[in-house]
């Protein structure tokens, strides 16, 4: 609402002003957009103007600081979400994230956090969405909303090479490492009892403390678990599928608006490629 309007303004400036001589035309369409098209008039007011339509739709959406899209996540999560080496967030949440910022005309801003504290954010009004590999829970339903779903996952088995744990029944008494707030903790929690559970702050934690014998097994989604497979040399991944689940991005529990908008940008992801691109980018099939 606000980068449309401004955006209207500065059209408008930009006619007010045409008669008053070179330098205020130009000052103004310079603002108007980017440096690029404000060398030319045409270009410039095209810019404006198309931009401008394309946000209509999104007019009112209100978000927690106008003009951004604010995504709690926990970037230890490949291939979902991760850190490059010089720092640079990327994976399918972050670029889906960033396309779907552009087709609702905001700026997005990443808040990188643990798991648990990404998903109280959204509740608590600090973020707009979390996007974090995020399962549709009935228990997280109460206390957010979700959008359609865009991916699904399994929560999966990682055991040393030569371990005895062969499938899920095999878990009974055995130490399981999880990371903190996630599905894999609920369940297993739920099922084996909670002294039998240790929680970490994220996946890798959980995965070296495998490593090191701490647990005999890590339960988490399968997309990272095969990467931590490849990291970690003497670990394998159980043939076994414990619950299947759908990911969605989650938003304040009420805020239909900007889970409708979502919702419509994120199918035209769908319909035109672009997901299925940004996944085939970071998952190769099998
Ligand atoms: N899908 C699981 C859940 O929702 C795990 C998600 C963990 N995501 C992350 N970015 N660490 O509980």
């Amino acid at each position: 609402m606000k980068k449309a309007l401004s955006l209207m303004t500065a059209a408008a400036l930009v006619l007010s002003l045409a008669a008053c001589g070179s330098t205020a035309s130009s000052a103004a369409s310079s603002e108007a957009a980017s440096p690029e098209a404000a060398s030319s008039d045409a270009a410039s007011s095209e810019a404006a103007s198309s931009e401008a339509a394309s946000e209509t739709e999104t007019a009112e959406l209100s978000t927690v600081e106008p003009g951004k899209l604010i995504m709690s996540t926990n970037a230890a999560f490949p291939p979902y979400e991760m850190t490059t080496d010089s720092g640079e967030f990327e994976g399918i949440d972050i670029e889906t994230a960033q396309a779907i910022a552009d087709k609702l005309g905001l700026e997005l801003q990443i808040d990188d956090m643990d798991f648990d504290a990404a998903l109280l954010a959204v509740q608590q009004g600090k973020a707009d969405m979390v996007m974090a590999g995020v399962t549709v829970t009935d228990e997280r339903q109460n206390v957010m909303d979700f959008t359609d779903s865009y991916a699904t996952g399994i929560q999966s088995i990682i055991v040393k090479e030569d371990s005895d744990i062969a499938s899920v029944d095999d878990l009974a008494g055995k130490k399981i490492g999880t990371q903190r707030g996630t599905t894999g903790y609920l369940y297993c929690s739920d099922d084996f009892g909670d002294e039998n559970v240790v929680a970490y702050d994220n996946g890798l934690t959980a995965v070296q403390m495998l490593n090191n014998g701490q647990v005999d097994c890590v339960v988490i989604d399968n997309a990272p678990a095969k990467e931590f497979i490849a990291a970690n040399p003497g670990l394998k991944l159980l043939d076994t599928a414990y619950v299947e689940e759908s990911y969605a991005i989650g938003v304040g529990k009420g805020n239909t608006e900007l889970k409708d908008a979502i919702n419509t940008a994120l199918e035209e992801l769908k319909a035109d490629g672009t997901l299925q691109a940004i996944v085939d980018k970071y998952i190769t099939a099998e």
